[in-house]
């Protein structure tokens, strides 16, 4: 028996996916009992430069030579980008194929449509490769926690700015020169707003509340801050305070049938598991009512990472058409219908918060931010003052405020930042884990 394979895209994932199924031909084929074997890869130009050369008439310029291929069973989407991926991948399904794919954007932004229809033809849609790499977290979520009611979701879900992040952190260096660094080492994207802006995060935290809660968010339902506006002060301050910033996704229920969706950087204390996830490294952890914290990290991009998770989803789904009711496939999602719980404003979230004012070190400067602070009903745990930058003449007052609603801190922060001494505040998010 073969299960045969076609991919749409033979770029660094696509090669790496044929470089196991044909160096480990005798490896899957022990653990699955019949062959993995690859038909056709389809390509823009067959006379690129590839990591892994492919065997001999694998490419094609020809979509049509997997999608709806009837000799083709399972259809591995590598191209990324919304179009022509969406229409393939539905073209795929339509025809009978199931699909694998490691496209987050396409998911995040169109799942609703791809995994109706997977579901309508009864096929299955795979994304292991999607979300954080390697680290199989959507197989931990929808199969080995599905007794669980999840309770929370915490991520470490982008390897480019958690790199930028800990150099930052470790070596003090600013935002440019960590970009600049990370794009040189090859981790960065030459345009790297996907990453930095938080959007790329922002998609995989779209597809694990999807898993975790059966709510499957739109991009305007997440607060997303990126990691761009951040100094090197902001580092030096939140060691002093205990703490290190890292670019989190966080998926929580707050209250029966309210999610708290939101992906930004955020202070944690530096004891805490998810601070020490340091590099290109991705990390989870999710709390399961019955089955406690689980917590997984790993490599969570590059050629063979990827590629690990998109061959175990082929394994997987070798093994599910082969054995299970054919007239029901596992749900992509893990869950039969999707609900539309609410996705709580960020305004109307609670939490302690870091604020950095450049001020004009003056006389009645603290008790005027204070005051109007105070007004809004923020209250502040802990101030301190210095670092006078001598270009602007401006001191740093830091200040660690008790819970606060976020909708009257920001308020908040407005009217202080028309202070005429107010020279520019930052603001970070404190985590804080029950
Ligand atoms: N660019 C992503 C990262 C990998 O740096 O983690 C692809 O989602």
């Amino acid at each position: 028996m073969i299960t045969k394979i076609g991919l749409l895209g033979y770029g660094t994932v696509g090669a790496g996916v044929a470089q196991i199924v044909t160096q480990e031909q005798a490896l899957l084929t022990q653990k699955l009992g019949w062959t993995i074997k690859l038909v056709k890869a389809v390509v823009r130009n067959p006379q690129a430069q590839r990591r892994f050369t492919p065997p001999e008439g694998l490419l094609t310029t020809e979509p049509d030579e997997v999608v709806g291929n009837p000799e083709i069973e399972v259809v591995c989407e590598l191209i990324g980008g919304i179009e022509p991926a969406r229409t393939l991948v539905l073209k795929a399904l339509s025809a009978g194929q199931h699909v694998i794919t490691a496209n987050k954007a396409l998911l995040a932004l169109h799942g609703t449509e791809i995994f109706e229809k997977a579901q309508e033809v009864n096929r299955c849609v795979m994304f292991e490769a999607a979300v954080a790499g390697s680290i199989p977290i959507i197989r931990t979520i929808r199969e080995g926690l599905s007794a669980n009611r999840i309770q929370n979701l915490y991520g470490i879900l982008n390897g480019t700015t958690n790199l930028i992040l800990t150099r930052m952190s470790k070596d003090h260096l600013t935002f440019d020169s960590a970009l600049k660094e990370a794009q040189q080492a090859g981790y960065a994207e030459a345009d790297p707003t996907t990453d930095v802006m938080g959007y790329d995060a922002a998609h995989k935290l779209i597809l694990l509340t999807a898993l975790a809660y059966g709510v499957l968010p739109k991009m305007d339902d997440i607060h997303i801050e990126g990691i761009t506006q951040l100094e090197p002060e902001d580092f030096s301050f939140a060691s002093e305070f205990g703490y290190v910033i890292k670019l989190l996704a966080v998926s929580s229920l707050v209250e029966k049938e309210t999610i708290e969706a939101r992906l930004q950087p955020v202070m944690l204390p530096a004891s805490h598991l998810l601070a020490g996830v340091g590099g290109a490294m991705n990390a989870v952890m999710v709390r399961g009512n019955a089955s406690g914290d689980i917590f997984v990290s790993g490599p969570g991009a590059g050629m063979m990472p990827t590629a690990s998770a998109v061959v175990g989803d082929i394994l997987e789904v070798a093994r599910t058409t082969r054995h299970s009711h054919s007239d029901h496939r596992p749900s992509a999602l893990g869950w039969r219908s999707l609900k539309s719980e609410m996705i709580k404003p960020i305004t109307q979230t609670s939490a302690p918060y870091y604020l950095r004012y450049a001020v004009i070190d003056r006389p009645g400067v603290l008790s005027s931010i204070s005051g109007i602070l105070g007004r809004h009903d923020i209250s502040l745990a802990q101030v301190i003052q210095k670092g006078q930058n001598p270009q602007t003449g401006t001191v740093n007052l830091v200040m660690l405020t008790h819970r606060a609603v976020f909708g009257d801190l920001s308020e908040a922060v407005k009217e202080t930042q028309a202070l005429e001494v107010v020279k520019g505040v930052h603001l970070i998010r404190v985590e804080e884990f029950n």
